[in-house]
């Protein structure tokens, strides 16, 4: 049975969510953490792959490419004592964050929660129970050196019991050009793939917005990605000291035929046009 500090605090940002008018509905920033985070689905997640493996919840977080750092910022109020560190290169989309997700914090909270500017290469301390890269962010890099490269880093910032987790997407339709556009209150998200070389399995992706009343904001986000395979992202983990690799594939809804956010541990997966997993990856001293 948890304890108060063990459960689920309620999300600050949900009580903060306005409808969206005025200038903050015409910020990409605004609009894409509307549109693509969804921190409390993500925390469930976490707090059930740590406790899996260490029988307790996990308390310091590091958010490897972190952006405007809304998850850090939740996760410091999720729990009141948990701790959160974001690393970010974009000095403009750090100060985004700092305005908008940092300062309406507590001082408490504040005092729990760290943003740093710089490669995520490079930063490997205070240790923490969690590291995460979400939204397929080390897809930027392109070669296996540097992805490799960038799972040592992820490893070495890990404590005793550390679990390393970041999320995954294929089939053959993130392949394929094409725009899906999903509606929310007041504006559209559009999903832009706009190219694919099989040659290198590089793609370009963007995020456009839609105002429902006029206007919008085309390429607010363009991203630049190697799509990785799992098999490739398995052999580079273990190639950077991962010994213990579980993949968590995503439930389809029947009714809607769309992912429903719930992941569930696999060794074989349905083959499908569009799919979502997580890795978890991390040492554990029983397998080899
Ligand atoms: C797709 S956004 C991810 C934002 C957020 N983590 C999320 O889940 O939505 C990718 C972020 O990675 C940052 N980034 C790209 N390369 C980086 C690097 N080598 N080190 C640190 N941050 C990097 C970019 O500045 C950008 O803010």
């Amino acid at each position: 049975m948890a304890t108060r500090n063990d459960g689920p605090r309620r999300s600050a940002r949900r009580r903060a969510k306005a409808r969206p008018r005025g200038p903050r509905f015409r910020d990409r920033h605004w609009l894409y953490q509307e549109a693509v985070q969804s921190p409390e689905v993500h925390f469930r997640f976490f707090d059930r792959v740590f406790r899996e493996r260490n029988g307790r919840p996990p308390r310091a977080l590091k958010e490897d490419f972190c952006g405007t750092a809304l998850l850090a910022a939740e996760w410091v109020q999720y729990r009141d004592d948990n701790t959160a560190v974001g690393v970010d290169l974009d000095a403009p989309t750090l100060r985004w964050g700092r305005e908008h997700n940092i300062a309406p914090l507590d001082d408490d909270e504040k005092k729990r929660i760290k943003l740093v500017r710089a490669n995520v290469l490079n930063v490997t301390r205070p240790r923490a129970d969690i590291v995460v890269a979400l939204n397929f962010s080390y897809n930027i890099f392109h070669t296996r050196d540097s992805l490799r490269e960038y799972f040592l880093a992820a490893r070495r910032s890990l404590g005793r019991g550390g679990v390393f987790v970041g999320d995954i997407f294929g089939g053959w339709e993130s392949q394929k050009p094409m725009k899906e556009r999903t509606r929310y209150s007041g504006f559209t998200y559009i999903w832009d793939q706009a190219r694919f070389n099989p040659l290198e399995n590089f793609g370009e992706y963007r995020i456009h917005f839609k105002f429902h009343d006029r206007g919008g904001i085309r390429n607010a986000f363009i991203y630049r990605w190697r799509l990785w395979s799992i098999p490739e992202v398995c052999e580079l983990l273990r190639e950077a000291g991962f010994n213990r690799i579980d993949i968590y594939w995503e439930d389809i809804d029947r009714s809607t035929g769309q992912g429903n956010s719930r992941f569930r541990r696999v060794t074989r997966a349905p083959n499908s046009e569009g799919w979502i997993a997580f890795f978890v990856a991390s040492v554990s001293s029983k397998r080899a």
